[in-house]
């Protein structure tokens, strides 16, 4: 692997082949091949990445870009404006679905609303406390595996 300046990681496994992910690696090499990387820039098939639900999933070295819900026509763009320009396209980078202020907010004001008042805000901070611990753990040990 290390004779190339990035790699191109596809999910291959089942479900986002199901979701074109074939395709997409079609395409990138495609575009590699047309503005004449081959020899910089490698495309390889991985295992499941866990994250099928947001797949396909691509994810580029040595920067550890992180794209989800990829489309094949997405190649020429990561191509041209990641390979070539180094610029990660913001459209497909991963989201997490709620911050941790917006779950804050959320229970700020529905404990205040409630008769439990501050000792349930005290209470749910803790249970938001173990939340985001454990979700930093899942993430860190998906990064390390993948
Ligand atoms: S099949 Fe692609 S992330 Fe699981």
């Amino acid at each position: 692997m290390s004779d190339y300046r990035m790699h191109i990681l596809i999910c291959g496994g089942t479900g986002c082949k199901a979701s074109e992910s074939n395709e997409i690696k079609d395409k990138l090499n495609y575009f590699i091949s047309e503005f004449d990387l081959e020899d910089e820039v490698q495309v390889v098939f991985t295992g499941c990445f866990g994250f099928c639900e947001k797949g396909p999933i691509v994810k580029v070295l040595p920067d550890n870009t992180f794209y989800t819900e990829v489309k094949p026509s997405d190649a020429e763009d990561i191509v041209k404006e990641h390979i070539i320009k180094g610029r990660p396209l913001k459209r497909l980078l991963y989201k997490n679905p709620k911050t941790i202020i917006q779950l804050l907010q959320q229970i700020i004001s529905t404990s205040t609303n409630n008769k439990y008042g501050l000792h349930s805000v005290i209470v749910d901070l803790s249970i938001l406390k173990i939340l985001k611990n454990t979700l930093d753990a899942m993430v860190i040990r998906h990064l390390v595996n993948v």
